[in-house]
């Protein structure tokens, strides 16, 4: 039996959705090398890549991109009457509140799923600061709509573009924590709402999707360049982990740090926030290779995220949210392809390490 705690090394599934060449620094989605379509595909022409073969429907990239605007608009109003309620949670437990509330058997649900993460976000965090959430406006792309509805005013061109290289940076990636929760859903015919609904709980944690905010906390800690050697070396002896820096396959950058950088960058704000993130990242780097010299850390996705997402002005409790509203439609297209597999996941324990009862 293979054994490792973290499943480590291990496989537990074949896809044809997206490779992580962690030795490499790849990722190849569908086919498409990461830094061959960021920035020049759209995020639905990649839903729809991904989902050929698995989900119902005419997965072309406009045929996509009108029903998922169509969506969109009809699950505005069924998510209305939950928002109170969501309003109070977390913006990640407001969309978990969400998605739980999605039937197993109801219709569309690979656009249903996807629709709601994106207008349930906006929605709650509207509502939650006493402002009117507002509809979608089906004639626009996923990224500007999303950006409208949360600022209800019309994005930037280039604030939109810079979002949605972000969406399909983040949509699918392997067998990562989140992706094989929603797989081992999907192995038990339980449904693909319940299968993404599971996801998003994986996601939450601060080792995965939750990194990002985290990662605005740690560079407002830190303040001034001068601080950040000192900061950072007193973090890692403390046994911390610096959020935005590490990755379980990657062993060189990972390269959805690359394209991220580059989106914040095409905003043309601000310079002085990301020179000033570029040094906490050299900082980082130095500190890591110090005193974890056995391993190679080095920047995730995460980092220059949540400079992205802070730049958007999307609020730092949301980033996990903005995640999910892409990893939803990766989700989607791993469970489908599990249970076109239909073949059940259940690993074993290696070693009983518990007390034995006394015989009678
Ligand atoms: N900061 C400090 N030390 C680290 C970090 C880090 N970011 N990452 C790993 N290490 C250290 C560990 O403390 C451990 O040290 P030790 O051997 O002295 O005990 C060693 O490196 C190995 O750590 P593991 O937990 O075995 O590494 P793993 O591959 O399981 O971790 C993970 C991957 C969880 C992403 C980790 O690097 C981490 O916690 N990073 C910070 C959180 C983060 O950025 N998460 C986002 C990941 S990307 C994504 O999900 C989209």
């Amino acid at each position: 039996m293979t054994f490792d705690s973290g499943l480590a090394g291990v496989g537990a599934a074949e896809t044809v959705l997206s490779e992580v060449g962690g030795e490499a620094g790849r990722l190849v989605l569908r086919g498409h090398r990461l830094q061959d379509i960021a920035g020049h595909r759209s995020v639905e022409w990649l839903i729809a890549e991904l989902w050929r073969g698995f989900a119902q429907g005419n997965l072309s990239e406009p045929s996509l991109r009108r029903d998922l605007a169509a969506m969109r608009v009809a699950v505005f109003d069924e998510i209305c009457p939950r928002l109170p309620q969501a309003a109070r949670l977390a913006p990640i437990e407001a969309l978990r509140l969400l998605l739980a509330a999605v039937p197993d058997d109801a219709t569309d649900l690979p656009l249903r799923l996807t629709a709601t993460m994106a207008v349930g976000l906006a929605a709650v965090l509207r509502t939650r600061v006493g402002a009117v959430p507002v509809p979608p406006d089906a004639t626009l792309d996923h990224a500007a709509d999303l950006l409208r509805m949360l600022r209800g005013t019309p994005a930037a061109p280039k604030a939109a573009a810079a979002l949605a290289t972000y969406l399909l940076t983040a949509t699918d990636h392997g067998l990562n924590a989140s992706t094989f929760t929603a797989r081992v859903v999907a192995s038990t015919a339980a449904g693909l709402a319940s299968s993404v609904t599971a996801a998003l709980c994986a996601l939450k944690g601060p080792l995965h999707g939750g990194a990002p905010g985290p990662v605005i906390d740690m560079l407002d800690e830190i303040g001034t360049p001068e601080n950040a050697e000192a900061w950072l070396d007193a973090a890692v002896l403390r046994g911390d982990r610096l959020m935005g820096f590490g990755h379980r396959v990657y062993r060189v950058t990972d390269p959805r740090s690359d394209v991220v950088k580059r989106a914040v960058e095409s905003l043309g704000r601000d310079l002085g926030r990301i020179r000033f993130a570029e040094h906490i990242e050299r900082a980082a780097l130095a500190v890591l290779a110090r005193r974890k010299p056995t391993r190679s850390l080095q920047t995730n996705l995460e980092f220059y995220t949540a400079l992205l997402l802070e730049a958007l002005e999307i609020p730092r409790d949301a980033f996990t949210g903005v995640f999910a509203v892409a990893r939803v439609a990766g989700w989607i297209a791993h469970a489908l392809e599990q249970t076109a597999e239909a073949r059940l996941i259940r690993p074993q324990s290696r070693y009983y390490i518990g007390p034995l009862a006394e015989a009678a």
